[in-house]
């Protein structure tokens, strides 16, 4: 008799047991790995789509007009940015390689907004040539150089100034962005100043102000007071002449990724949007740009035991797949869920989950109760953003396969990198 499937993993849709057997929609993980070889990652297209969608609807109803930007270094594989592009979403780049995969996944320049602290003048001209709807600022020697270079294209660029509200987001420290010691955004005393300088540059329109205080925030309580700083911001701007159409409120939103209860996009946004009417801006456009929060729960890195090895110290699962493929636990000490694709009965053991790489710090996940087989497939949950985006070649390993399952369906959306392909383009001395 067929188990019925048991309730989804907490945080994970669409990413469920069906007695012993992981699934990903109708797909078992164990399946996936077979066909598709490990390690890979795998995404639920039904996953992606429902937390866009959970946006989208955030985003209706209310007088305020939000424009949705996709934050495309989460995982930006074009048929991920395809499927968002088709749902109308507009996306958040930060060179001029992420805008090349908009634009070849379908997506609209006039979407696109350009962040970043360090963009080239070769990135702001190919941004400027096609049309992407604004560039957000983060000092004032980035402003002169985008004035030049749009002289230099005959256009005017739109600009948003990015300001740092310093606001502590509660976050890990490599992804907080939003305090004065960060190197992001225009620190408060500075922004009203070079908004007001910002007209005497024929080249760049003054259109938003935006701000982004971080990555996997929990609450909203440190977007209210960032959003505080920014419109006492726009208002100082506005008494000296300024006028701003936009206010980009950021990314940054959490997800679970152990036991975390972060705020849906609705309990997220409506508050913001509260305040923004409260305080007399409702009709302001408002602009978003989350990434983790639409693709993070709807991947997982599928990944084989190698080894089981116990020390007197440690039992550890040698699996194949490595800090290359998967950084973030060892960057910053990210706790993700593991969980074998076919459960069995046994007795536990605690292991650390290490790769192949020569580092001590190559490890997935430590002190983790598991019963297991070598050979077995495990899946590293909530990996869908800054997965495979952060996935380098270390120890010359080609970088995992990536697959997106549509109900019964997959499609492989990137295959496995080749070793040749690594070295395709080195040249040996003559
Ligand atoms: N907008 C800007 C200007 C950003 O810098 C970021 C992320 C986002 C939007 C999207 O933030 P999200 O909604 O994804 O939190 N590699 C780290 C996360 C780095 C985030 C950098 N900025 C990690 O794996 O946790």
């Amino acid at each position: 008799m067929k188990t019925l499937a048991q309730p989804t993993l907490p945080g994970h849709p669409h990413i469920a047991y069906d007695g012993d057997s992981l699934r990903i929609e109708q797909v078992s993980a164990s399946a996936l790995a077979a066909s598709f070889g490990t390690p890979t990652y795998v995404y639920s297209r039904a996953a992606i789509e429902q937390a866009a969608q959970q946006y989208l609807h955030a985003a209706q109803g209310s007088p305020t007009p939000v424009a949705l930007r996709y934050a495309v270094k989460a995982n930006s594989n074009l048929a991920v940015l395809q499927l968002l592009a088709r749902m109308g979403w507009g996306f958040d780049i930060v060179s001029g390689g992420e805008l090349q995969r908009v634009l070849a996944a379908g997506g609209a320049a006039g979407n696109v907004v350009f962040s970043g602290v360090g963009k080239t003048a070769a990135d702001m001209r190919l941004a400027l040539d096609a049309g992407v709807e604004c560039f957000n600022i983060e000092s004032p020697n980035e402003l002169a150089v985008l004035d030049r270079v749009a002289q230099q294209a005959g256009r005017i660029a739109r600009v948003a100034l990015r300001v740092n509200p310093d606001v502590d987001a509660g976050t890990h420290p490599y992804i907080s962005t939003g305090l004065k010691t960060n190197k992001f955004g225009i620190a408060q005393d500075q922004a009203v100043d070079l908004a007001v300088h910002s007209a005497l540059l024929p080249h760049v329109r003054l259109v938003g102000i935006a701000s982004h205080i971080g990555s996997q925030i929990a609450s909203v309580a440190p977007y209210l007071d960032a959003l505080d700083r920014v419109l006492d911001l726009v208002q100082a701007m506005e008494r000296k002449g300024a006028q701003i159409e936009h206010i980009d409120l950021g990314g940054g939103l959490g997800i679970r990724y152990t036991d975390e209860t972060p705020p849906t996009p609705q309990e997220w946004l409506a508050p913001l949007l509260a305040r923004l009417a409260a305080r007399g801006f409702g009709h302001r456009r408002v602009m978003v740009e989350p990434g983790r929060s639409i693709v993070g729960n709807a991947g997982v890195l599928l990944t084989q035991t190698l080894f089981l090895k116990s020390t007197p110290a440690k039992h550890f699962a040698v699996v194949d797949a490595g800090m290359n493929d998967l950084i973030r636990p060892t960057l910053y000490e990210a706790e993700q869920a593991v969980v074998p694709a076919e459960r069995r009965r046994g007795m536990a053991l605690r292991y650390d989950i290490v790769g192949p790489v020569c580092e001590s710090g190559d490890w997935l996940a430590r002190d983790r109760s598991l019963v297991l087989a070598e050979g077995d497939v495990l899946a590293v949950l909530s990996s869908g953003a800054y997965g495979m985006a952060m996935a380098s070649n270390y120890n010359s390993r080609g970088r995992p396969a990536e697959v997106l399952v549509d109900g019964d369906k997959t499609h492989l959306i990137r295959p496995r990198e080749t070793v040749e392909q690594l070295y395709a383009s080195e040249r040996l001395l003559p």
